[in-house]
């Protein structure tokens, strides 16, 4: 049977991904992903599953050995990490600043933990005595946080956050899908335990691959839960004297003896997203961890100035903004949406509407990891200028993507960038 005309060969429009991820991938790590396969124990196979535990050492800036990916999204990465440290009835503290933070308290209630909530408005985040006041009042086993939060903008300071569960013995799950690589995170400094990441964001891959890193602290309490499937125990295998972890495929200490020199079977490793996560770890290695999170706070400048130079407003704490993505008041007289599918429509660029709250107040503008660039920002602020106007506002004079490049010619100049951040209103 011939196959239907309808089916036609896989060839997306070409777009300019500019919102709070995914963005486009960086080619290489395309290229990367389109190398032949090669079995799971072959060596050269589990050759570059080490190079990827050694690359991701320094992607996290740990000497923790147990590093490695996930199969699955972020989100795979995050459910592991959480059903595998906490036992039903296990005290966990979420402080939840947006839409991901509420992530985290509803995967630990699934995991039967007993969740201790604190709460901020959205666009703000916490301070280290509130967090030190909540672990003293609770004394939680575990303290799981998101560092950036997309749906806010927000980027949470960890390290004495970090600090602070150190020295109270209580491990720290940081969710990092969306700040890793673009904003500084010190894993080992900061005394972390667990952290989680995705490729989608300023690692400049495409979503599928959860990288994660583990305290020895942290793997230890794993490995005392270690229980393994009926039919490939080792000989003399003696599991664990703590609970049997409660997902399969999640199940740390089992992905961990897969990771490890006896390669224990489990799933089978995704070879393809394998090949582009240790792409996306090298290119930013090559480049230089530092110098790729100054790119992204030089694009973020750069947006910053385009989008008050079109009298826009921002939202938020700035001080405490993600580099990579910004949140801008969608103007009362427009309709946030029209503005966003002419963009697309029009343009090929495609800007982030936002959840909850937001919903319908801002607009999420992301210029990350491929993506961090100056022609892509420079092209995002002209297109959203024109949607602008042939919406029928009125614009100042200024041209957005000429004041976004005069703050990457101060960089090269060597001027530090000024930007006068108008107050922000809520009716704005
Ligand atoms: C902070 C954060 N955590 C988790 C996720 C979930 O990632 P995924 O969709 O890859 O599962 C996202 C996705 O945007 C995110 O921004």
């Amino acid at each position: 049977m011939n196959i239907d005309p309808i089916f036609k060969q896989i060839n997306p429009p070409p777009r300019l991904m500019m919102g709070p991820g995914p963005v486009n991938a960086d080619p290489r790590v395309q290229r990367a992903m389109s190398a032949d396969l090669l079995g799971q124990y072959d060596p050269a196979m589990t050759a570059y599953m080490n190079e990827v535990m050694a690359l991701y050492r320094q992607i996290f800036v740990v000497d923790y050995h147990w590093t490695f990916l996930i199969d699955g999204t972020s989100r795979a990465a995050i459910e592991s990490a959480l059903v595998s440290l906490i036992e039903p009835g296990d005290k966990v503290l979420v402080p939840v600043f947006g839409r991901f933070g509420h992530l985290l308290t509803e995967i630990a209630s699934r995991c039967g933990a007993e969740v201790i909530i604190l709460e901020k408005e959205w666009g703000e985040i916490f301070s280290p005595d509130e967090i030190k006041t909540a672990l003293d009042a609770h004394q939680p086993k575990v303290l799981a946080i998101c560092q950036g939060d997309t749906s806010t903008t927000m980027c949470q300071p960890l390290e004495e956050i970090g600090k602070l569960c150190h020295e109270r013995g209580v491990i720290s799950y940081v969710d990092a899908t969306a700040s890793i690589a673009g904003n500084e995170l010190l894993i080992g400094d900061w005394k972390i335990d667990v952290c989680t990441a995705g490729l989608q964001k300023c690692l400049g891959g495409p979503s599928g691959s959860g990288p994660i890193t583990l305290s020895d602290r942290a793997a230890e309490l794993i490995k005392k839960r270690w229980h393994v499937e009926k039919g490939i125990e080792p000989a003399g295998f003696v599991p664990g004297q703590d609970s049997r972890i409660q997902s399969n495929y999640f199940d740390l200490a089992m992905v961990m003896a897969y990771w490890s020199p006896d390669r224990l079977n489990h799933h089978t490793e995704a070879t393809s997203m394998l090949y582009g996560a240790r792409e996306c770890a090298r290119c930013v290695l090559e480049e230089g961890l530092d110098q790729a999170i100054a790119r992204h706070h030089m694009a973020s400048d750069a947006m910053k100035a385009g989008l008050l130079a079109l009298g826009l407003k921002l939202f938020g704490n700035l001080d405490y903004k993600m580099s990579n993505v910004t949140g801008v008041y969608i103007p009362s007289e427009l309709d946030g949406e029209a503005v966003r599918r002419d963009m697309l429509h029009h343009f090929g660029v495609e800007i982030g509407t936002s959840f909850g709250p937001l919903h319908g107040k801002i607009w999420r503008i992301g210029a990350m990891g491929y993506n961090a660039r100056k022609d892509t920002v420079l092209r995002t602020l002209n297109a959203l200028s024109s949607c602008l106007k042939l919406h029928g506002m009125k614009i100042p004079e200024k041209d957005a993507a000429l004041a976004a490049l005069e703050i990457y010619n101060m960089q090269s100049d060597g001027t530090t960038p000024n930007i006068e951040i108008s107050p922000v209103t809520d009716d704005a």
